[in-house]
């Protein structure tokens, strides 16, 4: 991509943008507040309020896992951008908490939407996850391989928590976010992006697993984190890659109508916006409900500033994440939505319902038939 540094957005040689068309969300109804909290580990709502800006977090049940919220995440964000899930190319789940090491969380998304088209794959960037996956997706499509994709954040943070650390355990919450992201021949979209890691800070924030080298410091399957270095680096790192990448962009800071931001801590976004000089309401905020759901909380946080009519045609957007690796990754967007036609949204409607309830009996009727391939095996004689 071409930068201009005179304040006009990159040019691409191609004409291939790769712009936003669909976006949705999905949250456990489970609200468990910072009071419920006291009764699991010593805290109190108010030391939770003042040192991280959270009031309550969703916790998913026994039936809900990163992959089903994803899906009935990415189930919205197809609605809005109104197309089939077989117009999918690729499907990337940003995610910590996969049901499976493989298959990928993509995978089961993909069977349950009948996206038959679509390859898949999971991407593992912690906090930093989907602002590395939209940048994958849009790389994709400015290069001309594919047309659209679906790029979900989902998490079941509560799964991996451990429950007995008061310092970890009252940060964060579960949920999925979505975005449809496609080709256009009108500049704008996906603009910049800075994508970063640091593996030396890998020991500050992790979730061991079975394959760990053991040195019986930490539990498995189990988050730690040393939250006042990750803090500090946090601080330094989001103000920094926002200026790396408006810089990219050809615009300036206070371009930006709205920076969206990884939701760790109110703290965090107070200290960089002092050190940007900007308003706090410049940056989407959204973690006093909803906690820190890791890859999810930028498309979470995106999908509400849309709904709370933050963010208008042609407005310059900043998406920020940062967490363990360490990574981070920023990126700015020239928002701009088509015009929806109503009519053709309509059957397109139809189009949809009748295609999902296909879809649902047809995995059905293919998982019958493999039973019945693998009871009557029994009979067959052998050869
Ligand atoms: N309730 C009451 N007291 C607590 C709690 C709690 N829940 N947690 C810690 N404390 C106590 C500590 O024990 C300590 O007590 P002491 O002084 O007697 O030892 C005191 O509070 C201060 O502890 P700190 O850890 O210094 O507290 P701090 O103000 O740094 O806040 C926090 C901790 C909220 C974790 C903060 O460091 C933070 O937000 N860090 C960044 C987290 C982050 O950004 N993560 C992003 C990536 S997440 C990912 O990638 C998956």
């Amino acid at each position: 991509m071409v930068t201009h540094k005179n304040g006009t957005p990159p040019i691409q040689p191609n004409g291939i943008y790769a712009r936003i068309v669909g976006w949705g969300m999905a949250v456990p109804d489970y609200v468990m507040t910072n009071d419920e909290m006291s009764a699991i580990v010593e805290t109190t709502d108010a030391w939770i309020q003042e040192r991280t800006g959270i009031k309550e977090r969703r916790i998913a049940s026994d039936k809900e896992s990163s992959a089903t919220l994803g899906y009935r995440a990415a189930r919205r964000a197809l609605d809005v951008a109104n197309i089939l899930p077989i117009d999918l190319d690729l499907i990337i789940v940003a995610t910590s908490t996969p049901e499976h090491i493989f298959p990928a969380t993509a995978s089961l998304i993909q069977d349950w939407l009948g996206a038959s088209r679509a390859g898949g794959f999971d991407l593992s960037a912690a906090c930093s996850g989907f602002v590395y996956a939209l940048d994958m997706a849009a790389q994709s499509i400015r290069s001309g391989s594919i047309r659209t994709a679906l790029v979900i954040g989902s998490e079941t943070m509560s799964r991996v928590l451990d429950w007995t650390d008061r310092s970890t355990c009252i940060l964060f919450g579960d949920g999925a976010g979505a975005v449809v992201i496609q080709a256009s021949d009108q500049p704008g979209g996906v603009l910049s992006s800075v994508l970063r890691s640091d593996g030396a800070g890998c020991d500050l924030l992790a979730i061991p697993t079975e394959n760990a080298r053991e040195n019986g410091e930490h539990k498995v399957n189990r988050m730690y984190m040393a939250g006042s270095e990750v803090f500090k680096f946090a601080t330094r790192v989001v103000d920094e890659s926002l200026r790396q990448t408006t810089e990219k962009a050809g615009i300036s800071i206070e371009d930006l109508k709205l920076i969206v931001p990884h939701q760790a801590n109110q703290r965090i976004l107070a200290t960089v916006a002092k050190k940007l000089r900007l308003d706090m309401d410049r940056f989407m905020s959204n973690m006093d409900r909803y906690g820190n759901t890791s890859a999810a909380s930028i498309p979470i946080a995106l999908c509400e500033a849309i709904e709370q009519n933050k963010i208008q045609q042609n407005d310059y957007i900043a998406l920020v994440g940062f967490g363990g690796g360490l990574s981070w990754a920023a990126m700015v967007i020239q928002w701009g939505v088509p015009q929806r036609d109503e009519q053709r949204s309509r059957l397109n409607e139809q189009r949809r319902k009748a295609f999902y309830w296909f879809v649902w009996w047809r995995r059905r009727v293919l998982r019958w038939q493999r039973s019945v391939n693998n009871f009557t095996k029994r009979f067959r004689p052998k050869q």
